[in-house]
């Protein structure tokens, strides 16, 4: 129970999670790249609580089942509280003429396919509610990060993934994903349910973050602006840890999707 799986550590959001969780809790980090260690260890520095596991491409379920086998081989079963899904990638389809099928098919694969191919490999080490309430513990490891009621599967989705919210069209290969992760995140947290597992699965909408990811939208001078809702990451980690150690099952957090200000957002 002493396990945070963060997948895409070197991405803006990931990164900015695992430098969090390593300085505020006392869990063994597994930081899952597709690129390789080198860069990523090097801008996390040396800690004994950390190891990178790279070429972790979530497009191939191969690398996530050797991934799953090296937590498990050193950190046993029943071990994992945290697992963080942070991949995504955006095409931004402004019209029909611009779908590929090539592209459709890669965002699919890694917007919501190996985020589901990840909670395959890595669920199985989470502890069932029985194995987690016979647990004793001093402090919890995960204190301030997860609800001391349960474990977590956590995926980085999007509001515009809400049919109910599309007002205004585009990105279809970016909308639709996401749609289909809330779907497989809803339909994880009912198996987690069915099988007496401690994990709450959820899905989970930022605001808008200045990462790699929206400079190509927002410029590379854009400037955080709260009352916007456009975030620095480190002032998005603070609002995505704070909705974190707030889920749990009892307050029905599973299942669902919200946003960065603790509200849900409807389908
Ligand atoms: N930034 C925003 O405003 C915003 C808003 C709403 C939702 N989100 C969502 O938040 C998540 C993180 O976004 P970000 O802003 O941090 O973007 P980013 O810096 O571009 O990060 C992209 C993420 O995708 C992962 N990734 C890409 N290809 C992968 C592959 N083949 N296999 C495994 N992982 C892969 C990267 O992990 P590695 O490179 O470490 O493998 C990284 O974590 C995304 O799911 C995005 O849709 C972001």
């Amino acid at each position: 129970m002493s396990t945070a799986v963060i997948q895409g550590s070197s991405g803006g959001l990931g990164f900015a999670l695992t430098q969090h969780v390593l300085k505020h809790t006392s869990l063994n980090v597994f930081a899952l790249t597709h690129r390789s260690a080198k860069e990523l260890q090097e801008r996390l520095g040396h800690h004994e609580r950390l190891t990178v596991l790279d070429r972790v491409d979530i497009r191939d379920e191969g690398t996530l089942e050797k991934a799953a086998s090296t937590v498990r081989e050193r950190q046993g079963n029943d071990s994992v509280r945290l697992i963080a899904c942070f991949a995504g990638v955006l095409e931004p389809e402004k019209s029909l003429r611009m779908i590929n099928p090539q592209t459709l098919l890669d965002t699919f694969q890694i917007n919501c396919m190996g985020h589901l191919l990840t909670y395959k490999h890595f669920v199985p080490l989470i502890p069932s509610k029985k194995a987690f309430a016979e647990l004793k513990w001093d402090e919890d490891p995960a204190k301030g990060l997860v609800a001391k009621t349960n474990s977590l599967c956590f995926s980085l989705s999007a509001r515009v993934g809400s049919i109910e919210d599309n007002k205004k069209g585009g990105w279809y290969s970016y909308r639709a994903s996401k749609a289909a992760l809330n779907q497989f995140i809803r339909t994880l947290d009912h198996e987690l349910v069915n099988k007496s597992s401690s994990g709450v699965a959820m899905a989970y909408h930022p605001g808008t973050v200045l990462t790699s990811f929206t400079r190509p939208i927002l410029g590379a001078k854009a400037e955080p602006n709260p009352d916007k809702g456009q975030f620095s990451t480190d002032q998005a980690v603070e609002h995505l840890v704070s909705i974190m150690s707030k889920a749990s099952r009892e307050q029905e957090w599973g299942g669902r999707l919200w946003d960065y200000k603790g509200e849900q957002i409807p389908w």
